[in-house]
């Protein structure tokens, strides 16, 4: 049987604290990649594969223009690859899935992954991020070629929140009113472990879920920082939430009820790659894969001792329901959302702006059905794009069915969604745009600063194990 929703108490991933800091300047932290058992369903033990053994993994604060270096020690059996998503990272540090970091003990020396291994290295890998980007909400996460969905599934997930002094002037809600959800819906088995359909439960050499999962793996079980639909007891005031859908293929429609039927609004502030130009109110938040929502309720339009409930409107039963935050005291608020959030420098691609076309469709990989991109499946040694840095592209992506798509090392600007505009959630920096069915979505993108090879592919992480992926080069 389930867990009674709204009982456990929200977690908060604690914050990394760094180990020291290098001459030039960077902060220095370590993280050990390691099994661990946590009690997620009340009473039962889940082995989660956990960064520093927790899941979510601990937050990484980092400032803009102070660089962070990353220590990650494999204590694992299988290999693991990190990848800093959003993050403006060169290209040896972005986590290409073949640079593995393999099992410090030796117990897998990365085999199987047919015969393509990149730089990799045993034991432990320094990430340099160098942070020179705009405060945001960003994640990382395993990035392993061909099993990044079941290590993201069994805990290899964690937040890294970049901060700048153009943030920090702004009146947001800050301190305890400000708050990371990682989202994402997951199954157990009966005994508490993760339930992931692969066909490998080792993980070890052979990639692919049970055929009846090939749309992407969904769970019975909606988690918020790892807590089964946990309650937030807040204030009457605002609060900044930080909102990350982590699953590994669920959208999420969130919407913030009352007990009478109403909802409450919520006021976009930010999105994938920080904050937006002015604030967008929604009424429902459809947050795919990947993608980040900064948004900021105010608990004060309510009574004290209301219920607000966060309903998923395109979840069924045990996955219609997200959290609760639970109003429960009046409280002094001097924070606002001001009507200027960020200077957002429009991408404009010039009249013989390069166009580029990625079709994502479901197609014959090594004659199995799998999900290709133009035609092909992940390739490492194949560019599906060479890319002058600093130019604004158009680039229009084509699909069948739901893909959420991300690029590596810059954020784009959505340009056009079907025949009209961009809709009011495609607003600000993104590097993940969801693709809703036969929809063509065009973006404008620049690559700036890093030359090499880099990766985009689908984030429902299914269809990325299965090849949806491709070689992406900036020269
Ligand atoms: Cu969040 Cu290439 O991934
Ligand atoms: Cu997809």
């Amino acid at each position: 049987p389930l867990p009674e929703p709204f009982r456990v108490p929200l977690p908060v991933p604690p914050v990394a604290r760094p180990v020291g800091t290098d001459p030039g300047g960077a902060e220095l932290y370590r993280i050990t990649q390691r099994v661990a058992e946590q009690e997620i369903l009340p009473g039962l033990r889940t082995p989660v594969l956990g960064y520093d053994g927790i899941f979510p993994g601990p937050t990484i604060e980092s400032r803009r223009g102070r660089p962070v270096v990353v220590t990650h020690r494999n204590e694992l059996s299988v290999p693991t690859v990190v990848h800093l998503h959003g993050g403006h990272t060169p290209a040896e540090h972005d986590g290409w899935p073949l640079d593995l970091v393999l099992p410090v003990d030796g117990a897998h020396d990365g085999s199987g992954h047919h015969g393509m291994i990149g730089d990799s290295v045993v034991g432990e890998r320094d990430y340099r991020y160098p942070n020179e980007q705009r405060a945001a909400t960003l994640w990382y996460h395993d990035h392993r070629m061909d099993f990044t969905a079941p290590a993201v599934y069994r805990g290899l997930a964690g937040f890294h929140i970049v901060r700048d002094d153009v943030e920090d002037a702004l009146p947001l809600p800050r301190g305890d009113r400000e708050l990371p959800l990682m989202i994402c819906d997951r199954s157990f088995t009966a005994d508490g472990a993760f339930a992931y359909p692969g066909v490998d439960q080792s993980m070890r050499s052979l990639p692919g879920v049970d055929p009846e999962w090939m749309e992407g793996v969904l769970g019975d079980v909606v988690l918020v920082n790892g807590a089964p639909w946990p309650v937030h007891e807040v204030d009457a005031a605002r609060y900044r939430l930080r909102l990350l859908n982590a699953a590994n293929a669920r959208r999420f429609q969130l919407v913030l009820t009352l007990p009478n039927g109403e909802n409450l609004p919520m006021q976009q502030i930010g999105s994938d790659g920080g904050l937006l130009a002015a604030p967008v109110e929604h009424r429902s938040l459809l947050v795919a894969p990947g993608e980040r929502f900064d948004i900021v309720v105010d608990f004060s339009l309510v009574p004290v001792g209301t219920d607000v409930t966060v309903v998923n409107a395109l979840g069924t039963g045990s996955t219609s329901q997200v959290m609760r935050f639970r109003v429960v005291r009046p409280a002094r608020d001097d924070s606002r959302v001001p009507d200027v959030l960020s200077e957002i420098e429009p991408l404009v691609p010039a009249a013989g702006a390069t166009v580029r076309t990625f079709e994502f469709r479901r197609g014959a990989v090594s004659g199995h059905s799998g999900w290709t991109i133009n035609g092909e499946s992940f390739d490492p040694d194949r560019s599906l794009a060479d890319i002058p840095l600093g130019q604004v592209e158009r680039w229009r992506f084509h699909t069948d069915v739901h893909h959420p798509v991300h690029v590596h090392l810059d954020q784009f600007q959505v340009l056009r969604r079907g025949p009209g505009g961009p809709v009011d959630t495609d607003s600000g920096w993104k590097d993940t745009v969801d693709l809703p069915p036969y929809e063509v979505v065009e973006v404008a993108v620049r690559f700036t600063d890093h030359t090499g090879r880099y990766v985009m592919h689908c984030h429902n992480l299914e269809h990325e194990d299965m090849a949806m992926m491709a070689t992406i080069r900036t020269v």
